[in-house]
């Protein structure tokens, strides 16, 4: 624990003389600062939902910086965070309404100081259930809303549909719908679920943001957990069981892809090359080979054995977020923010472009290969799932009345059915056929007759209100539950 004490005289005199800003009294990061990051910047830059990739839930995750990089600097003048709230760096933080300037000389002179941390600096100086002006009980009343469904997986006997939405695994019967178990007590959102080789065992991935990854490996007959891997520094975003069932991949927020021994729990190897967060992991049918995508655009292919990158496939003109090898071994779709399907013609040695096709209006989440090798589906934002055949710049079915993003799909083991999971929570089975309707999983929950005497006037909105805020500006990263 690394706790930095000014003690009590020092934090006295603080506030004595606090007041018109005096640049050299000395700053305390709980005292001053603290109050000033719950009450002006916490909404946006929590754990849940880091805007920029950088929260101020603790000092360690201040610290940390967003994606631009770290924001302390010894200087202010060259701190980021002293940038951005003077504006010399856009947008000028927070967004909307700045800081007084005796606000911003506090944090100047605490960096002068020596940027020092007076709590433990992991502690959630700030938790996320402090985040103001959340107003749930008023949105319940007039929007009921379910956990976004942010994975899907579908066992290839057919009998099982894994759902993954916000701390809970859901396990249905597609043919009746009935929830057969669920799988309760992951840290945040499930990204990702995989079923293992033989089917007996569910891999759910996931973590709290900004903190560390998660992934939980149940057993999906009796419900038994029967292991949680810790690691990473970010949520996992996407893994993969190896063909033997032996080890399991994981890509993660935090640039690196890990490879795990599923007997010992214990990381055997660390994959890095990528330079920005990574969104998918799947290893090949024959299992010595491992293909990544990534928020630096690229897909690349690793050599299991060495953990060495063999090659990388750009052409990608935004964040990949999902990929899927094909069962044949010889392709890889790739899908992504740039609103692309891509396919590329890989082997052990290198690889190149076959095809590349917009596919979407918006942003694709999730890409899946239906078990035949035959289609492949695509999810977006831009509200529909499509089917397409490789090689078939044309969807052969587009399901379009779905009623919000969609983050994931999957194919039932049969290649007959395809299951939809959607930012609304609503989990939906298409026929592939013809594109109709099959059944509706999870539905979202009829809005309750509301007297008017039972809805309160809800506060007028603040500048710099959360509802002034883009709800996604990076799809995956800021999908935090809508509860
Ligand atoms: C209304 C939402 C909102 C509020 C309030 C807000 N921010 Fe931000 N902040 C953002 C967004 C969005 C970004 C990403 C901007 C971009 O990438 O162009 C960001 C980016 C940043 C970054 C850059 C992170 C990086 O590494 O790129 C810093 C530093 C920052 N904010 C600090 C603050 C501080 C300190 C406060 C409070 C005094 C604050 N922000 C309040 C929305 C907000």
């Amino acid at each position: 624990m690394r706790v930095v004490y000014f003690g009590l005289a020092v934090s006295a005199a603080a506030f004595v003389i606090q007041g018109p800003a005096h640049a050299q009294a000395p700053v305390s990061f709980s005292k001053d600062l603290v109050p000033i990051l719950k009450e002006q910047c916490v909404k946006c830059h929590n754990a849940r939902q880091p805007q920029g990739g950088f929260a101020v839930s603790s000092f360690a995750l201040l610290e940390k910086g967003g994606k631009g990089g770290k924001v302390l600097a010894p200087k202010p003048e060259d701190s980021r965070l002293i940038k951005y709230l003077e504006g010399t760096l856009k947008p000028q933080m927070p967004i909307g309404t700045p800081l007084s300037k005796a606000q911003i000389d506090k944090f100047k002179a605490w960096v002068s100081q020596g940027s020092k941390a007076d709590v433990d600096v992991n502690a959630l100086v700030i938790p996320d259930s402090a985040i103001p002006a959340i107003k749930v009980p008023v949105i319940k009343v007039k929007v009921p809303v379910l956990p976004q469904a942010a994975s899907l997986a579908w066992s290839k006997d057919n009998k099982i549909l894994a759902i993954g939405t916000y701390k809970t695994v859901i396990l249905v019967d597609p043919a009746t719908g009935k929830t057969l178990r669920e799988l309760p007590g992951h840290a945040d959102v499930i990204h990702n679920l995989q079923f293992s080789p033989d089917g007996k065992q569910l891999a759910a991935a996931g973590g709290p943001p900004a903190l560390q990854g998660e992934v939980k490996i149940w057993e999906v007959e009796t419900g038994k957990e029967v292991r949680t891997i810790l690691g990473h520094n970010d949520f996992v975003y996407s893994c993969s069981w190896s063909p033997d069932g032996k080890t399991l991949a994981t890509a993660s927020y935090d640039k690196l892809v890990k490879i795990w021994d599923l007997a010992t729990g214990a990381e055997v190897k660390t994959l890095k090359d990528h330079a920005d967060a990574v969104y998918a992991v799947t290893f090949n049918p024959a299992g010595n080979l491992l293909a990544s995508g990534s928020a630096d655009r690229s897909v690349k292919v690793w050599d299991v054995a060495t953990g060495k990158r063999i090659y990388t496939l750009a052409g990608h003109g935004d964040i990949v977020f999902s990929l899927a090898w094909n069962p044949a071994g010889n392709q890889i779709t790739s899908v992504g923010a740039d609103k692309t399907m891509r396919i590329w013609n890989v082997n052990a040695q290198n690889g190149n472009q076959a095809q590349n096709t917009s596919a979407h209006e918006k942003s694709i989440n999730d890409v899946a290969y239906s078990p035949d090798g035959t289609m492949m589906a695509t999810a977006s934002d831009d509200k529909s799932v499509k089917i397409w055949k490789p090689g078939n710049g044309t969807p052969i079915q587009t399901i379009k009345d779905l009623p919000d993003a969609m983050l994931s799909v999957a194919f039932s083991g049969d290649n007959k059915l395809v299951a939809t999971g959607g930012f609304d929570g609503t989990v939906k089975i298409y026929n592939v056929a013809d594109g109709k309707l099959q059944s509706t999983v999870i539905d979202l929950p009829k809005a309750p007759e509301v007297k008017p005497a039972e809805v309160k006037p809800a506060a007028p909105a603040k500048p710099g209100d959360p509802k002034a805020v883009p709800a996604k500006p990076e799809p995956k990263k800021v999908d935090a539950p809508k509860k």
